[in-house]
């Protein structure tokens, strides 16, 4: 816990209002992906979204944003649904479960808007995030999209092709209402692990040791295709002690899908 920041329960998770509050999550977005101009989601993205019922949710230190969560409206086989394009909290302010909090009014929002299904995508070598997204908040994934943005300008995507999985957050599957309620993940015979090596951080980062990232890439995207095309599915993740992360792969006991049948 950073002792220069206050508990998080002194900050308040709202709806964006206003432009320049808008204005303060382009700067935040810049701020955490250090991306290049020309990669920002500008302002009127995010000025078009509020408009045609996406979600701009902020986390306020008082009148201070220190995080947001950015989404837009989807629609896939003729059902209606949400893309959540960004989450991010200042560096400063992260591990205290402002992520997961902005996630969760998204949820409830989204909810009460009559969504089912909020999806996002996600880098697999991101242990932190494949543990937020699965384990804390119930997300499932079965879907790998390879080099998903093409290049990306982001200093934290080390050069690598923009790989990516699909989270499925099905809001009021069993899964995550039991999660949410009980506190627990979900139960189930695991049939697969993808290990992900404490290091992948260090090896993004450093021109030198980058080719060790791209291989670990390169092996764990072989083994996503392979087994969801057996029909598997990211239900858990686990960390060790040293920080490795693994992937748990099972079968899902329930059927929520908007995929066509040929698709799945
Ligand atoms: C992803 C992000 C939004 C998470 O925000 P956050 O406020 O730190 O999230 P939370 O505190 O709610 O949850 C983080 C979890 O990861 C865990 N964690 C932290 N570092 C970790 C690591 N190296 N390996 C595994 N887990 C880690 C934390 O312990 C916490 O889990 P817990 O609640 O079980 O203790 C933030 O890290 C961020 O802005 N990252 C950069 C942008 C990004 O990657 N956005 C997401 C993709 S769009």
């Amino acid at each position: 816990m950073n002792a220069t920041v206050p508990g998080t329960d002194q900050i308040t998770i709202r709806k964006c209002a206003g432009m320049e509050e808008l204005e303060a999550c382009v700067a935040l977005q810049k701020e955490v992906w250090n991306f290049d101009d020309v990669d920002l989601v500008p302002l009127r993205m995010f000025v078009v979204s509020q408009k045609i019922g996406g979600q701009t949710i902020g986390a306020f230190q008082g009148d201070e944003l220190v995080g947001f969560a950015f989404s837009i409206p989807g629609s896939r086989a003729g059902h209606a649904y949400l893309h959540s394009h960004m989450l991010a909290v200042r560096d400063s302010f992260r591990n205290q479960g402002l992520g997961r909090r902005l996630k969760l009014a998204q949820r409830e929002d989204a909810i009460q808007q009559g969504f089912e299904l909020l999806e996002w995508t996600f880098d697999p070598l991101e242990i932190k995030n494949a543990h937020l997204n699965l384990s804390r908040l119930g997300a499932i994934a079965r879907r790998y999209s390879v080099n998903h943005y093409g290049h990306s300008s982001s200093p934290l995507q080390g050069g690598l092709p923009t790989d990516r999985l699909v989270a499925e957050w099905w809001l009021k599957s069993r899964r995550v209402v039991d999660l949410l309620e009980k506190k627990q993940p979900p139960q189930f015979k695991v049939e697969k692990k993808i290990e992900v090596p404490a290091q992948i951080y260090a090896w993004k980062s450093s021109p030198d040791d980058r080719q060790k990232a791209a291989e670990v890439q390169k092996r764990n995207r072989e083994q996503f295709l392979s087994a969801f095309s057996q029909g598997l599915v990211a239900l858990g993740y686990e960390r060790d002690t040293q920080d490795n992360g693994a992937f748990l792969l099972g079968r899902w006991d329930e059927d929520w899908s908007y995929a066509a049948k040929d698709e799945e």
